[in-house]
């Protein structure tokens, strides 16, 4: 058995509850009002809407979920997914992961740093490789809901770090994502956003 099958039976059974699989083509038919902030197919165009494309399915339905119950708050989402039944938030999740995301462009002058710390973290501060969770590539480890960061808009990338920072975004789990953006400078939150925007 392959290590990927290994980790996903495991994860299947550490969450104990058996999902209704998501139907990405029903998922579709469901998504015309996302369309708006993020573009019909998930690349969204504007820097602090998230593109959804190609995100982890088990990591977008978390979301959505954690939006729609308020452990998440974004206020531009407010109301639209409270008559979506868990069925129809799977199948968006599923239609969103099954589609590709789009890569951006690094700055230039941010790579140097950005790189450095995506592989080897701030170790004088104690702030983890991004990697680590991310993986290399930026693809993320969906069997786990660490998200895929390679290609993401630097600006949501930076403004979720501060508010990961701040704990105006609180729904990570164990405190992963609050106790190392809390340690990061804004110099350090920029590179590793604009480094991850052209990551693939
Ligand atoms: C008016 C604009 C707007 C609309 C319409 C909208 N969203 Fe969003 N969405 C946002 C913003 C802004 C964020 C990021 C908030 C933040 O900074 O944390 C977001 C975040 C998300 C995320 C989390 C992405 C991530 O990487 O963590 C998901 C999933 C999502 N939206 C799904 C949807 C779905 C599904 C719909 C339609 C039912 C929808 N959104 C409609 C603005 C919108
Ligand atoms: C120990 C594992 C771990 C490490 C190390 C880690 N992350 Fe994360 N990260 C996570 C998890 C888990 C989430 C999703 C939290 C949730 O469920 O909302 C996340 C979410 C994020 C998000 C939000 C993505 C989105 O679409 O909204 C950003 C941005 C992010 N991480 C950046 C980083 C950066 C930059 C580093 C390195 C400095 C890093 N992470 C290191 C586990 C990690």
């Amino acid at each position: 058995m392959n290590k990927l099958l290994i980790s996903l039976l495991v994860s299947i059974g550490l969450t104990g509850v058996a999902h209704a699989a998501g139907d990405a083509a029903a998922g579709q038919a469901k998504t015309a009002v996302c369309a708006a902030c993020h573009s019909a197919d998930g690349n969204s165009v504007v820097g602090n809407f998230p593109k959804l494309a190609g995100q982890g399915e088990k990591y977008l339905l978390k979301q959505l979920n954690d939006i729609k119950s308020g452990a998440r708050m974004v206020p531009e989402m407010t109301g639209m997914l409270t008559n979506l039944s868990d069925q129809d938030l799977a199948d968006i999740a599923a239609y969103f992961a099954s589609k590709n995301m789009q890569l951006g462009q690094a700055a230039e002058d941010q790579i140097e740093l950005g790189q450095k710390i995506w592989r080897a973290g701030v170790a004088e501060k104690g702030v983890a490789a991004c990697t680590a969770c991310h993986g290399p590539s930026g693809a993320g480890i969906d069997t786990a809901a660490y998200p895929k960061l390679g290609g993401q808009h630097a600006q949501y990338i930076e403004t979720s770090l501060q508010k990961f920072a701040s704990g105006d975004r609180a729904n990570d789990p164990s405190s992963m994502m609050r106790d190392i953006a809390s340690k990061m400078s804004a110099e350090e939150m920029k590179a590793v956003s604009q480094y991850v925007q052209g990551l693939h």
